[in-house]
């Protein structure tokens, strides 16, 4: 464990130098053993608590391979959690944000694999397709395959959410997409699966579960046709987070019914896992496990019981894909903000920013809120599912070392780096002090989070504008490097990749991890 000297000097010695020391793998990418890896598949999940650019290192990793002429095509498969993930991307001038389908799949030799972990909403699904399609001006029909065995995600497992927050009185809750009943019934048996709203008796199956639940509502003095539920096609249009009753068993089903119709009129359902072993078998595939949420959201490694409820590290690929080792994969990413993390939900971490919203009297922040306030509106800082604002936390090096320790990652793509003003220094977290004053480390867990007191360094920053059009690692700001250089140093974690802007050339790769 780190204490406040070895912090110290590792500071002195990195900011002494003239020249930046190299960052990345070249000097110890050799002592990764390779042999049983897969050519040419890659992993890319959050390292931190979601909405850290996973979405356009994705489309990165996909231009990587499309340059490869050794290759014909790339598989881009998502493995776990839902609607609620929100990855917003940017291409030609052009932006838009994909929920459930894949990243990229709109590009030509690009397919994508919606897997058995999992949980769909076939509505959405629909809605969400024609929006890519238009956005993109892609044709999508057979570009996308989805498992039958992937968790059957309808309006009742969100009307289960609104009980759940009820229940707990508003202390417990997710996006409001249902993720957590999903998977709750399919852990507890019960739930439903793609293959389900595609059998000949899905009316009768889906009515049962209507008529339970009607009962159970009952039981509270509740209507269940009354509930509100997200509209996704309405949220899109006015760009707000825009709610529908979930109305009465006919139109709940006559709603499933034209969904039903477009998955089978797109034949987009299939058995993924003989075309696992067929892609798998095929040198010429380049396969690309697209994570969502964050380690930091895992339910057993992440903040704990504000976490979703898929296994989010980089061994969900095995439950996700029941094909895949995670061993097996070459390239194992995990995406972080560089200087500073975000955060949707009621977690309380200890090194967030209080910053209100909306801020009314900026003359009366703290230098550290103004930093904070900065963050959220330069980087967009609301939800792209929500459109909640996010809290804006101080870098947490621990936190990030653990999570990429505990959900296999091997090394870091570092997004954001244009967000950073010269003149204030980037305050971040090596350790906590415990009410004894003991110095400890992150530990998973929110109630671990309460009373302990981030040890900080100030380090200097840099001008955000800088960075960006900069092509390679020489030419960023040396603070920059130098930042970086004591980033993986005290996570333990090489730097991959950096990026410096929102576009998605605003990418620069880290000689030596890619080469090897
Ligand atoms: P659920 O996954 O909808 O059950 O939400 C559980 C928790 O995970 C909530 O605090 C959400 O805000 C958070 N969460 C879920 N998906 C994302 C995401 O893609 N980015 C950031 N936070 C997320």
């Amino acid at each position: 464990m780190s204490n406040k000297s070895v912090i110290a000097k590792l500071q002195r010695k990195i900011y002494s130098t003239k020249t930046p020391s190299k960052l990345g793998f070249s000097n110890n990418r050799k002592n990764i053993p390779t042999t049983n890896r897969r050519p040419h598949t890659s992993a890319v999940i959050g390292g931190a608590l979601g909405d850290e650019g996973k979405g356009r290192t994705v489309v990165n990793l996909i231009n990587r391979s499309l340059e490869n002429p050794d290759l014909d095509q790339v598989i881009v498969v998502r493995f776990q959690g839902g609607n609620n993930a929100g990855h917003s991307l940017e291409s030609g001038g052009i932006k838009w944000a994909q929920h459930q389908i894949p990243s990229g799949i709109h590009r030509d030799q690009v397919y994508g694999i919606m897997d058995s972990g999992m949980v769909v909403h076939p509505e959405d699904l629909m809605t969400e397709y024609q929006l890519v399609s238009q956005a993109t001006r892609s044709d999508l029909t057979g570009k996308l395959k989805l498992s039958a065995d992937a968790i059957f995600c309808s309006d009742l497992e969100r009307a289960k959410e609104v009980l759940n927050r009820f229940l707990s009185h508003g202390a417990k809750g997710g996006t409001g997409r249902g993720i957590g009943p999903s998977y709750a019934g399919h852990l507890d048996r019960q739930g439903l699966h793609i293959r389900d709203l595609l059998s000949d008796d899905w009316q009768e199956k889906l009515s049962n579960k209507y008529q339970q639940l009607e009962k159970i509502f009952a039981a509270f003095d509740m209507n269940l046709s009354e509930i509100e539920v997200p509209d996704f096609l309405e949220s899109k249009k006015q760009n707000l987070s825009v709610g529908r009753t979930l109305g009465k068993l006919p139109e709940f089903l006559d709603r499933l019914s034209q969904a039903r119709r477009f998955l089978l009129s797109e034949e987009l359902v299939t058995n993924t896992f003989p075309l696992h072993h067929q892609y798998f078998h095929d040198p010429k595939t380049a396969m690309l496990f697209e994570g969502s949420q964050a380690v930091g959201l895992n339910p057993w490694l992440g903040t704990y019981p504000d976490v979703t409820t898929s296994d989010t590290s980089l061994f969900g690929i095995q439950t996700g894909t029941r094909y895949w080792l995670a061993e097996q994969i070459r390239y194992r990413l995990g995406v972080i903000k560089a200087t500073y993390t975000s955060s949707v939900g009621q977690r309380r971490m200890a090194t967030q920013v209080d910053l209100p919203y909306p801020v009314e009297d900026p003359s009366q922040l703290d230098s550290y809120q103004a930093w904070a306030d900065y963050v959220r509106t330069k980087a967009h800082e609301f939800g792209t599912t929500t459109k909640r604002p996010r809290d804006i936390l101080h870098m947490d090096l621990g936190f990030i070392g653990y999570n990429a320790r505990m959900g296999g990652i091997e090394a870091l793509v570092a997004t954001h780096l244009d967000i950073a003003l010269e003149d204030e220094p980037i305050k971040v977290c090596w350790g906590y002090a415990n009410s004894s004053g003991e110095i400890v480390t992150y530990q998973p867990g929110l109630v671990y989070q309460a009373d302990i007191t981030p040890q900080y360094i100030e380090l200097p920053s840099w001008d955000g504008l800088r960075v960006q059009g900069a092509q390679t690692m020489e030419d960023l700001p040396d603070n920059c490097r130098r930042y970086l250089g004591f980033f993986q140093a005290v996570t333990g974690v090489p730097i991959a990749a950096v990026t410096t802007g929102p576009n998605e050339y605003d990418y620069i790769e880290v000689p030596g991890y890619f080469d090897g």
